[in-house]
């Protein structure tokens, strides 16, 4: 193995044992889960990292909705108040004020009985917003002087100035924002209500690809976001890259010992994350990189169930679409894994 990932792969053992040193990285209150491509695990890790803390308001900003329905499996019928609420009078003029969109958890969700969580759900609706944004920007761009900036701000800072408002009534600190894998709209306006970004890169090359474009979209003076910055200029660095789906070598003695695949994203995303280290939280790489095991029979199980995956034992089955699905024992490597990136976050 290269020499550069040597580091982020020997504390892997560490993290498995309980044992690591927590990374020396700087501690924010709100964090935005994102990366522009699907399926990589934005919203499983959402939803397992808003379990390991109290204290939280999550956001769920993704038009499918997968984050709600994992706190709400009648989310979808349910006529709720939602984010889309909250954002639209920003952008429509006419429209009044939600006064409180959060919701308890627990009372739809048994696991998170007894959890000072909370959350705000989503809605198809949100699939409306980026035209919509693009509109009200544009019509804003036609006024001068401060009455532009003021419109302006108030736009791209909407979900800042909600969350806050949210966060004060139902009173936590903390928050977690869920991300759908498009830029424009809602993952615009997170990436100004937070104070920095969770990065899933599974291993396969396509995330690899987002993963620069999103160190794109936040750096480049062409890009839709820096064209369209509110006046305090506000922009978030990366706090981490969690390399999700990761395999490990399955030889006898290779303990931890990461399989071809993982080893060479594991490198790639090195590189990437050195040579864009200005867009994160320190200037080290290594501090930025960690890896999350390929959830298996445990990821079925936590979707069908909207269980999270703490609450599970290696053994643990059920009949899943009549197939019987079954947590094996990399499940406890995996609890410790999310553990640390929770402690190390918050
Ligand atoms: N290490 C891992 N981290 C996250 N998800 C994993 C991991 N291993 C397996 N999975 C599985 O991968 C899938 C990821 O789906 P998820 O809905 O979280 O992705 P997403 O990025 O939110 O997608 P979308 O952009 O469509 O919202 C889930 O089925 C999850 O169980
Ligand atoms: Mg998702």
């Amino acid at each position: 193995m290269a020499q550069t990932s040597k580091v982020i792969v020997d504390r892997q053992n560490d993290i498995a044992d309980g044992n690591a040193s927590l990374l020396p990285i700087p501690k924010f209150k709100t964090y935005t889960i994102c990366n522009l491509r699907g399926g990589i695990g934005k919203t499983s890790l959402a939803f397992n990292l808003s379990f390991g803390t109290d204290d939280l308001l999550v956001v769920d900003t993704c038009p499918q909705g997968n984050l709600s329905y994992f706190y709400d499996n009648n989310y979808y019928t349910n006529n709720t108040t939602t984010v889309v609420d909250m954002l639209l009078p920003y952008f429509i003029p006419g429209l009044g004020h939600t006064t409180r969109v959060a919701k308890k958890i627990s009372p739809t969700n048994q696991h998170f009985t007894n959890k000072n969580v909370y959350y705000v759900p989503s809605s198809s609706g949100l699939y409306m917003l980026p035209s919509q944004m693009a509109n009200a920007l544009a019509q804003a761009k036609t006024l001068i002087g401060q009455t532009q900036t003021t419109a302006i701000d108030s736009m791209l800072l909407s979900l800042e100035k909600e969350i806050t408002k949210e966060k004060e009534i139902v009173n936590v600190e903390r928050c977690l924002i869920d991300t759908s894998p498009f830029f424009s709209g809602a993952t615009h306006l997170a990436c100004h209500a937070s104070d920095a970004l969770i990065v899933p890169v599974r291993t396969d090359q396509q995330s690899i690809n987002s993963l620069n474009l999103l160190i794109n979209t936040l750096s480049s003076s062409t890009s839709e976001f820096r064209k369209n910055l509110p006046s305090n200029g506000h922009t978030p660095k990366i706090q981490m890259v969690v390399l999700t789906h990761c395999g490990w070598s399955t030889k006898v003695g290779a303990r931890n010992k990461p399989n071809q695949q993982t080893k060479v994203y594991v490198e790639c995303v090195r590189d990437i994350v050195a040579r864009s280290i200005t867009n994160f939280t320190t200037t080290d790489p290594d501090n930025h990189i960690l890896l999350l095991d390929d959830f298996l029979g445990s990821g079925r199980m936590s979707s069908a169930l909207s269980k999270p995956i703490s609450l599970m034992n290696p053994g643990d089955s059920k009949f899943i679409n009549r197939t019987k699905v079954t947590v094996n024992e990399s499940v406890t490597k995996i609890k410790s894994q999310l553990k640390y990136i929770s402690d190390c976050i918050w």
